[in-house]
């Protein structure tokens, strides 16, 4: 099997390439904008035909959550019509697609772990542009597996335990919001779970969307505290509201997802967040020394 991988230089993309190395049962093309912009319909077409790609998996998107919300016609290009493009040339292909979606298609508003057939209710200019990426994606007929995850981070890229451990070296005291829920995702457990179904479906008929992150629930204060503790920080860490952090782009208050589908359909166990955060951290403190 040919597996194309867009936006290869991100968090997700990377975990990809570290998983790949060893790998032989399939053929990896790794591709980020300079080599594949996926906006140019001619350049997907002729990168699948060239390398007669089996299953695409779209690492590629705009995930900068606060300025989508000045760059709303950017976001939709890249995040929604951008995937549209590749779903097309995966029908015309027969190929399939492995689509990474949010959280923040969701409301925020719920009380329980998000089902993959929840209604979604996005709050963001950014979390709009992702559901209106499903939405074509579903629409076009193309084999698909679109997968949801949230609160992403790596040991790579910009991300929050890598800010938390840069201003625990740094400061003394920092204020983390400590009314909103959700589940963070290392994006090596995400590789392995999108490895999984692919194995798991090769070519076969398929139109699925599923949920992955890591297990638990936890605000962003109990990560930080996690991440300070982990990674051996004296920083203190006080509880504040949302209303004392406004951001531009408004965050969903509640955003677990519920992982039932996927464990189940690819067989997967999947590791609890302290876990693979320990992991992580683990990785950061290598990659330094
Ligand atoms: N990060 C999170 O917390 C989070 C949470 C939930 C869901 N997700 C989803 O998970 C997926 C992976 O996220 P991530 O954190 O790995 O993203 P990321 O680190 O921002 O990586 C995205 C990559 O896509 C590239 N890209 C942007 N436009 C492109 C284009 N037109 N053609 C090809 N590549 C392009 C980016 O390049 P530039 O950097 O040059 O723009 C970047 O290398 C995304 O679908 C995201 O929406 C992420």
């Amino acid at each position: 099997m040919n597996v194309l991988v867009t936006g290869c230089y991100g968090q997700l993309g990377r975990a990809l390439q570290h998983i790949a190395e060893n790998d032989s049962w399939h053929h990896w093309f790794f591709t980020d904008v300079d080599t594949l912009d996926i906006c140019h319909k001619d350049s997907v077409e002729n990168c699948f035909e060239t390398n007669k790609i089996d299953i695409c998996i779209n690492c590629a998107a705009y995930t900068a959550v606060d300025k989508a919300e000045d760059e709303p016609e950017l976001a939709m290009l890249i995040n929604a019509f951008a995937p549209k493009i590749l779903a097309d040339t995966c029908l015309k292909y027969n190929a399939l697609l492995i689509h990474v979606s949010t959280d923040y298609v969701f409301g925020g508003d719920a009380n329980k772990p998000y089902p993959v057939d929840a209604m979604v209710n996005p709050q963001s200019v950014y979390g709009n542009t992702k559901a209106e990426g499903e939405r074509l994606i579903r629409e076009s007929g193309c084999n698909h597996m679109i997968v949801r995850t949230a609160w992403l981070y790596s040991s790579t890229g910009k991300n929050f335990v890598k800010t938390m451990l840069m201003l625990g070296d740094t400061k003394d005291e920092i204020n983390v919001v400590a009314d909103q829920k959700g589940c963070p995702t290392w994006a090596h457990d995400l590789a392995v779970a999108l490895v999984a179904l692919l194995n798991k479906n090769g070519k076969s008929p398929v139109h699925e969307t599923f949920h992955f992150t890591n297990e638990g629930q936890i605000t962003w204060y109990e990560f930080a505290n996690a991440i300070m503790d982990i990674g051996g920080k004296t920083c203190k860490v006080n509880p504040i509201t949302t209303d004392q952090y406004p951001t531009k782009a408004k965050r969903p208050a509640y955003s677990v997802l519920d992982l039932g589908k996927i464990k189940e359909f690819a067989g997967i166990e999947i590791p609890f967040w302290r876990d693979s955060l320990v992991k992580c951290i683990e990785e950061i403190n290598k990659n330094i020394g």
